[in-house]
């Protein structure tokens, strides 16, 4: 028998238990069985209001939420610190302790100066539910979705799957590492072998590497990194690979394009998809960096499961809103 989930914020999938985040992706999968069969859901958050207050832009983390809640029968409001009274200095506090009066649950993406401090702080004085829509360390959501992707690729058979994490070669400018840093955790805790591969300097955080080993270990699974791209490729049954900015490394913006751009060798193309299992799943969170970081004959390829996972944001956006704010 599961616990209600009502009122639960979502900040890190570490907050969850296995048995919530089981009981999440079982109401994502009935969300979307039914969602094919034409079955409406539209009574659920009726008259209900999800904010969804974005310090930056989107395109799949805002309109699965916003699509969602509108299947759903509620409405979403979306915010951004100019439209509102953020940029002028209003506090967490005092903009929670005011949206709460209107509405049912917040979502908030905020991947640069403390997001995560922000979204804490927010929690601490709200009384309903906050999920992290993308912090500078955590992209739950995301990562969830994810996993209900391979759950589903391979019909839940995935003990022991070889689950690789790799850095790519994209330049311009310094992506947040919330994505393997959300994904060697979570990966972790569901009986998948994970390895993280990346060069010297694209290091994560160390009390989520800490993290990332200790589920492992709870698990009985392994946790490795390597700083060879072909190496972890091999006989991979999953592959993750991302760009990500060597954030933890150096906080000089030049100095980390320049580190970027000492690995250009680190792109997906097939050759290094022949390395992996036949049946492995190429996996992105997008946006990707097209024929940059990856082929678009991998992109486009058997092996890619890329629009699958973004419409499984669409399903598992919608389990969380009907748990945290339904109780359902
Ligand atoms: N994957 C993801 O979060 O995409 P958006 O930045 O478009 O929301």
């Amino acid at each position: 028998m599961y616990s209600s989930l009502k009122g639960k914020h979502l900040l890190n999938t570490q907050d969850w238990s296995v048995e919530e985040i089981e009981k999440l992706l079982a109401v994502a999968k009935r969300l979307k069985q039914e969602r094919e069969l034409d079955i409406l859901h539209d009574d659920i958050l009726r008259a209900k209001t999800f904010f969804m207050l974005f310090f930056e832009e989107s395109t799949r983390t805002r309109n699965s939420f916003e699509c969602g809640v509108h299947q759903l029968g509620g409405n979403a409001n979306y915010l951004t610190p100019e439209a509102t009274q953020i940029d002028h200095g209003e506090t967490a506090k005092d903009t929670i302790k005011v949206l709460q009066r209107y509405g049912e649950g917040i979502g908030i993406r905020r991947t640069y100066a403390n997001g995560n401090r922000y979204m804490k702080d927010v929690a601490k004085f709200s009384d309903i539910p906050v999920i992290n829509m993308q912090c500078e360390d955590y992209h739950p959501t995301q990562a969830l979705a994810d996993l209900l992707t391979i759950k589903e690729k391979f019909q839940n058979y995935i003990q022991n799957k070889k689950f690789v994490v790799s850095w790519t070669y994209a330049p311009n400018y310094i992506r947040p590492i919330s994505m393997p840093q959300s994904l060697i955790l979570l990966m972790t805790r569901f009986g998948m072998d994970v390895t993280l591969a990346h060069p010297q300097e694209f290091h994560m955080k160390e009390d989520i590497l800490s993290q990332a080993k200790q589920n492992a270990k709870e698990a009985g699974v392994n946790f490795e990194v390597k700083h060879d791209m072909e190496a972890a490729f091999e006989d991979a049954d999953i592959v993750y690979p991302k760009s990500w900015g060597p954030v933890v490394y150096t906080d000089d913006e030049q100095e980390g394009l320049d580190l970027i751009e000492k690995y250009p060798e680190w792109v997906v193309d097939q050759d290094k998809m022949n390395l992996t299992k036949d049946n492995s799943l190429y996996m992105h969170c997008m946006p990707a960096d097209r024929d940059i970081e990856v082929t678009s004959e991998v992109l486009d390829g058997p092996n890619s499961v890329i629009f699958d996972e973004a419409e499984n944001r669409l399903h598992i956006n919608k389990a969380l809103m009907v748990t945290t704010m339904a109780g359902l």
